[in-house]
């Protein structure tokens, strides 16, 4: 089991699909799930349009409870036996503390952090031609990684959109927030001995390499 980390755009969506397919690992991305529950107009998800459209953190209690509803449903089916990837969980250190809560009720372990290093003048490249598929939430890039077909999802034929908080405005805010709550998750993994750095401004096939590795 992984923690995918690293800042808006630095390619969490993108190499945990690619994990997937080479381990049969399942992926758990929030953001996915968020976005999932904002189409289908759940309690979650009237929740976090909100905070998601400016560009904050869903608060603490909603994304955890979240979390774990979805750890009870569907920890023990099939899709789980190779193990998982959180892919945007934990984004702060009350997250943190509560996966290892998580970790201890359900029995599993997290066995690696890695952190996807990148500077901000190409995250913002990267999250500007970026398109998302409205049906799976594959991650594309207009330049860096294209569909076959443009506009067309590869892996499920859905519609590729620009993100809503893919917004100039919505990406600064993304970022401030990113350093304020997120980064002293690198330093709280480091002490728990379990990070692993990744150079993540590297052609996304090195990338992964890199991951394999690990
Ligand atoms: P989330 O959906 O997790 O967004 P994020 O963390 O901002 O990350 P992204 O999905 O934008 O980027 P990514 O790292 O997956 O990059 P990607 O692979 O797509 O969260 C959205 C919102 O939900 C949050 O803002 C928050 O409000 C809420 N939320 C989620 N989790 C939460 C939590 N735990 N607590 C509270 N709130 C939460 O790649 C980006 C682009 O770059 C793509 O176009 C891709 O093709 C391209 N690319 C990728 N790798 C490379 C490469 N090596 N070279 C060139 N291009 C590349
Ligand atoms: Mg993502
Ligand atoms: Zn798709």
């Amino acid at each position: 089991n992984i923690i995918l980390m690293g800042p808006p755009g630095a390619g969490k969506g993108t190499q945990a699909a690619k994990l997937v397919e080479k381990y049969g690992l399942k992926q758990i991305s929030t953001g996915d799930l968020f976005r999932k529950a904002i189409k289908e107009e759940t309690k979650f998800g009237v929740i976090a349009k909100y905070f998601i459209s400016f560009g904050y953190l869903v608060p603490d209690d909603f994304t955890i409870q979240m979390i774990q509803e979805y750890l009870e449903e569907n920890i023990n089916t099939e899709e789980f036996k190779n193990g998982f990837i959180l892919d945007g969980f934990p984004r702060t250190i009350i997250q943190a503390r509560k996966l290892a809560d998580i970790c201890s009720m359900f029995n599993f372990k997290i066995d690696a952090v890695i952190n996807l290093d990148i500077p901000e003048d190409v995250l913002v490249k990267r999250l500007s031609g970026r398109r998302t598929c409205a049906d799976c939430g594959k991650s594309y890039h207009i330049v860096y990684n294209p569909p076959k077909k443009e506009g067309v999802c590869d892996a499920c034929g859905g519609e590729l959109i620009l993100r809503d908080d893919d917004k100039p405005e919505t990406v600064e805010q993304r970022l401030r927030v990113y350093h304020e709550q997120t980064q002293p998750l690198i330093d709280y993994y480091t002490k728990e001995g379990i990070l692993k750095e990744v150079d993540g401004t590297i052609d996304l096939e090195d990338v992964f390499a890199e991951i394999t590795k690990i």
